[in-house]
Protein backbone atom coordinates (compact mmCIF):
# COMPACT_ATOMS: atom_id res chain seq x y z
CA UNK A 1 0.00 0.00 0.00
CA UNK A 2 1.32 3.34 -0.71
CA UNK A 3 1.86 6.36 2.29
CA UNK A 4 1.44 9.54 1.37
CA UNK A 5 5.12 10.96 2.01
CA UNK A 6 5.85 12.54 6.21
CA UNK A 7 7.07 15.73 5.78
CA UNK A 8 10.76 15.67 6.19
CA UNK A 9 10.60 18.40 8.91
CA UNK A 10 8.31 16.12 10.88
CA UNK A 11 10.99 12.93 10.50
CA UNK A 12 13.93 15.31 11.31
CA UNK A 13 14.62 14.08 14.66
CA UNK A 14 14.13 10.32 14.24
CA UNK A 15 16.82 10.86 11.65
CA UNK A 16 19.02 13.56 13.37
CA UNK A 17 18.41 11.94 16.86
CA UNK A 18 20.00 7.95 17.10
CA UNK A 19 22.40 10.03 14.46
CA UNK A 20 23.97 11.97 17.52
CA UNK A 21 23.46 9.27 20.38
CA UNK A 22 25.82 6.97 17.61
CA UNK A 23 28.53 10.00 17.85
CA UNK A 24 27.70 10.40 14.09
CA UNK A 25 26.73 14.43 13.24
CA UNK A 26 26.55 13.97 9.60
CA UNK A 27 25.57 10.22 8.73
CA UNK A 28 21.55 11.39 9.08
CA UNK A 29 21.62 13.60 6.40
CA UNK A 30 22.29 10.80 3.38
CA UNK A 31 19.46 8.49 5.09
CA UNK A 32 17.19 11.64 5.37
CA UNK A 33 17.75 12.06 1.49
CA UNK A 34 17.76 8.33 0.92
CA UNK A 35 14.22 7.91 2.70
CA UNK A 36 12.85 11.08 0.77
CA UNK A 37 14.43 9.05 -2.32
CA UNK A 38 12.17 6.01 -1.61
CA UNK A 39 9.26 8.16 -0.87
CA UNK A 40 9.05 7.69 2.72
CA UNK A 41 9.50 11.44 3.39
CA UNK A 42 9.37 14.49 1.33
CA UNK A 43 12.46 15.93 0.04
CA UNK A 44 14.55 18.11 1.99
CA UNK A 45 16.24 21.01 1.38
CA UNK A 46 15.24 21.15 -2.26
CA UNK A 47 14.54 24.50 -3.15
CA UNK A 48 14.44 25.24 -6.92
CA UNK A 49 16.05 28.46 -6.68
CA UNK A 50 18.56 30.37 -5.67
CA UNK A 51 18.60 31.59 -1.43
CA UNK A 52 17.32 35.04 -2.45
CA UNK A 53 19.87 36.66 -0.29
CA UNK A 54 22.76 35.10 -1.96
CA UNK A 55 21.00 36.34 -5.30
CA UNK A 56 20.38 39.83 -3.56
CA UNK A 57 24.02 40.46 -2.74
CA UNK A 58 25.23 39.22 -6.30
CA UNK A 59 23.37 42.27 -7.54
CA UNK A 60 24.33 44.30 -5.24
CA UNK A 61 28.26 43.62 -5.68
CA UNK A 62 27.56 42.89 -9.41
CA UNK A 63 28.96 39.71 -8.84
CA UNK A 64 30.91 38.28 -11.88
CA UNK A 65 32.55 35.17 -12.01
CA UNK A 66 35.16 34.59 -15.41
CA UNK A 67 37.99 33.18 -14.91
CA UNK A 68 37.49 32.53 -10.87
CA UNK A 69 36.50 29.61 -8.99
CA UNK A 70 34.05 29.16 -6.25
CA UNK A 71 33.11 26.27 -4.01
CA UNK A 72 29.04 25.50 -2.34
CA UNK A 73 29.66 24.16 0.91
CA UNK A 74 26.52 21.26 1.34
CA UNK A 75 24.98 21.96 -1.60
CA UNK A 76 22.05 19.76 -0.94
CA UNK A 77 20.35 19.53 -4.50
CA UNK A 78 22.28 22.24 -6.02
CA UNK A 79 20.09 25.62 -6.47
CA UNK A 80 22.85 28.37 -5.06
CA UNK A 81 25.74 26.37 -6.92
CA UNK A 82 23.86 26.52 -10.68
CA UNK A 83 22.99 30.30 -10.07
CA UNK A 84 27.17 30.60 -8.82
CA UNK A 85 28.03 28.89 -12.08
CA UNK A 86 25.68 31.19 -14.34
CA UNK A 87 27.69 34.14 -13.18
CA UNK A 88 30.53 32.87 -14.86
CA UNK A 89 32.43 30.82 -11.74
CA UNK A 90 33.83 27.71 -12.56
CA UNK A 91 32.16 25.80 -9.98
CA UNK A 92 32.61 23.13 -6.97
CA UNK A 93 29.65 21.84 -5.22
CA UNK A 94 30.08 19.68 -2.51
CA UNK A 95 27.75 17.54 0.01
CA UNK A 96 28.39 14.80 2.40
CA UNK A 97 24.89 13.24 1.32
CA UNK A 98 26.22 10.86 -1.86
CA UNK A 99 22.42 10.62 -2.44
CA UNK A 100 22.22 14.10 -2.63
CA UNK A 101 25.00 14.53 -5.17
CA UNK A 102 23.56 12.27 -7.08
CA UNK A 103 20.29 14.22 -7.29
CA UNK A 104 21.52 17.75 -7.82
CA UNK A 105 23.47 15.54 -11.05
CA UNK A 106 19.98 14.41 -11.78
CA UNK A 107 18.12 17.61 -11.36
CA UNK A 108 20.92 19.60 -13.70
CA UNK A 109 21.33 17.43 -16.11
CA UNK A 110 23.39 19.80 -18.74
CA UNK A 111 25.37 21.49 -15.98
CA UNK A 112 28.99 22.84 -15.85
CA UNK A 113 29.24 22.63 -11.75
CA UNK A 114 31.34 19.70 -10.92
CA UNK A 115 28.91 17.94 -8.31
CA UNK A 116 30.98 16.01 -5.23
CA UNK A 117 30.64 13.73 -2.19
CA UNK A 118 32.68 14.98 0.30
CA UNK A 119 32.53 16.05 4.05
CA UNK A 120 33.54 19.62 5.24
CA UNK A 121 34.96 18.08 8.49
CA UNK A 122 37.74 15.92 6.04
CA UNK A 123 38.41 18.19 2.39
CA UNK A 124 40.93 17.29 -0.12
CA UNK A 125 44.49 18.93 0.76
CA UNK A 126 44.47 20.43 -2.38
CA UNK A 127 41.08 22.67 -2.08
CA UNK A 128 43.15 24.68 0.82
CA UNK A 129 43.10 28.40 -0.40
CA UNK A 130 41.78 27.16 -3.56
CA UNK A 131 38.57 29.19 -4.01
CA UNK A 132 38.01 32.91 -5.31
CA UNK A 133 34.30 32.35 -3.78
CA UNK A 134 33.23 30.00 -1.05
CA UNK A 135 29.61 29.88 -0.34
CA UNK A 136 27.92 28.54 2.88
CA UNK A 137 24.12 28.72 3.80
CA UNK A 138 22.68 26.85 6.66
CA UNK A 139 25.03 24.14 6.85
CA UNK A 140 27.20 25.45 9.65
CA UNK A 141 23.95 25.72 11.86
CA UNK A 142 23.56 21.92 10.43
CA UNK A 143 26.21 20.43 13.10
CA UNK A 144 26.14 20.85 16.24
CA UNK A 145 27.71 23.09 18.26
CA UNK A 146 30.74 21.32 19.28
CA UNK A 147 31.18 21.69 15.91
CA UNK A 148 31.05 24.77 14.73
CA UNK A 149 34.36 26.09 15.19
CA UNK A 150 36.10 22.76 13.19
CA UNK A 151 33.48 23.45 10.24
CA UNK A 152 34.06 27.14 10.57
CA UNK A 153 37.76 26.95 10.22
CA UNK A 154 37.18 24.11 7.36
CA UNK A 155 35.38 27.03 5.41
CA UNK A 156 37.76 29.42 5.95
CA UNK A 157 40.81 27.35 4.87
CA UNK A 158 38.75 27.22 1.77
CA UNK A 159 39.30 30.92 0.75
CA UNK A 160 41.94 31.45 -1.64
CA UNK A 161 44.19 35.10 -1.48
CA UNK A 162 42.08 37.66 -2.81
CA UNK A 163 38.51 35.59 -1.75
CA UNK A 164 35.82 36.46 -0.55
CA UNK A 165 33.29 33.92 1.95
CA UNK A 166 29.83 34.09 2.05
CA UNK A 167 27.94 32.86 5.04
CA UNK A 168 23.91 33.27 5.27
CA UNK A 169 22.27 31.55 8.41
CA UNK A 170 19.58 31.73 10.95
CA UNK A 171 20.09 34.58 13.71
CA UNK A 172 19.66 33.17 17.06
CA UNK A 173 17.49 34.18 19.59
CA UNK A 174 19.73 36.26 21.53
CA UNK A 175 18.55 34.98 24.95
CA UNK A 176 18.09 31.67 24.53
CA UNK A 177 20.72 30.39 21.58
CA UNK A 178 20.50 26.91 21.41
CA UNK A 179 23.19 24.76 22.04
CA UNK A 180 21.28 21.75 23.14
CA UNK A 181 22.80 18.58 21.82
CA UNK A 182 20.18 15.87 23.41
CA UNK A 183 21.13 12.13 23.04
CA UNK A 184 18.11 10.90 23.69
CA UNK A 185 16.65 10.89 20.23
CA UNK A 186 14.61 14.12 20.32
CA UNK A 187 14.77 17.13 18.54
CA UNK A 188 17.87 19.68 18.28
CA UNK A 189 18.97 21.15 15.08
CA UNK A 190 19.61 23.80 14.02
CA UNK A 191 22.45 25.74 16.16
CA UNK A 192 22.20 29.23 14.37
CA UNK A 193 25.69 30.39 14.57
CA UNK A 194 26.03 33.07 17.46
CA UNK A 195 27.31 36.57 17.06
CA UNK A 196 30.31 35.75 18.41
CA UNK A 197 30.86 32.60 16.37
CA UNK A 198 29.57 35.34 13.06
CA UNK A 199 32.34 37.14 14.39
CA UNK A 200 35.50 34.54 14.96
CA UNK A 201 35.13 33.34 11.50
CA UNK A 202 36.90 36.72 11.00
CA UNK A 203 39.99 35.04 11.95
CA UNK A 204 42.97 32.80 10.30
CA UNK A 205 43.76 35.65 7.73
CA UNK A 206 40.10 36.67 6.74
CA UNK A 207 38.62 40.00 7.83
CA UNK A 208 35.03 40.56 8.17
CA UNK A 209 33.44 42.98 5.65
CA UNK A 210 29.96 43.73 6.33
CA UNK A 211 27.81 41.52 9.23
CA UNK A 212 24.04 42.21 8.71
CA UNK A 213 20.62 40.82 9.79
CA UNK A 214 18.52 40.96 6.79
CA UNK A 215 14.96 40.30 6.85
CA UNK A 216 14.17 36.85 5.13
CA UNK A 217 12.43 37.65 1.86
CA UNK A 218 8.98 35.50 1.80
CA UNK A 219 9.14 34.86 5.59
CA UNK A 220 7.64 37.69 7.56
CA UNK A 221 9.20 38.02 11.03
CA UNK A 222 12.10 36.05 10.39
CA UNK A 223 15.74 37.29 9.69
CA UNK A 224 19.29 35.89 8.41
CA UNK A 225 23.10 36.59 8.98
CA UNK A 226 24.41 37.68 5.81
CA UNK A 227 28.20 37.94 6.77
CA UNK A 228 31.00 38.59 4.08
CA UNK A 229 34.77 37.97 4.83
CA UNK A 230 37.65 38.94 2.58
CA UNK A 231 41.41 36.87 2.40
CA UNK A 232 43.47 40.09 1.73
CA UNK A 233 45.46 39.02 -1.37
CA UNK A 234 49.13 37.87 -0.28
CA UNK A 235 52.02 40.15 -2.11
C1 LIG B 1 20.62 22.44 6.31
S1 LIG B 1 21.06 21.69 4.77
C2 LIG B 1 21.28 23.14 3.74
C3 LIG B 1 21.38 22.85 2.29
C4 LIG B 1 21.60 24.07 1.40
N1 LIG B 1 22.87 24.70 1.69
C5 LIG B 1 20.47 25.06 1.53
O1 LIG B 1 20.75 26.23 1.80
O2 LIG B 1 19.31 24.66 1.33
C6 LIG B 1 22.73 21.21 5.09
C7 LIG B 1 23.36 20.49 3.93
O3 LIG B 1 24.74 20.32 4.21
C8 LIG B 1 25.09 18.96 4.07
N2 LIG B 1 26.15 18.72 5.07
C9 LIG B 1 26.00 18.58 6.39
N3 LIG B 1 27.18 18.37 6.98
C10 LIG B 1 28.11 18.40 6.00
C11 LIG B 1 29.51 18.21 5.97
N4 LIG B 1 30.20 17.94 7.07
N5 LIG B 1 30.14 18.29 4.77
C12 LIG B 1 29.44 18.55 3.63
N6 LIG B 1 28.10 18.70 3.59
C13 LIG B 1 27.44 18.63 4.77
C14 LIG B 1 23.82 18.18 4.29
O4 LIG B 1 23.82 16.92 3.67
C15 LIG B 1 22.76 19.11 3.69
O5 LIG B 1 22.60 18.90 2.30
Amino acid sequence: MNREPIDWEQAEDSFLGPSLAAGDATGWFDRLYAAAVDGRVTMPWSRENPHPLLVDWAHRTQLRGAGRTAVVVGCALGADAEFIAGLGFTTVAFDVSATAITLARERHPDTGVTYLSADLLDTPAEWRHAFDLVVEIITLQALPPDLHARAAAAVRDLVASDGTLLVIGAVPDTETPNTAVPDDGTAAAPWPLTRAEIDALASDGLHAVAIDTLPMPDRPGESRWRAVYHRPAQN
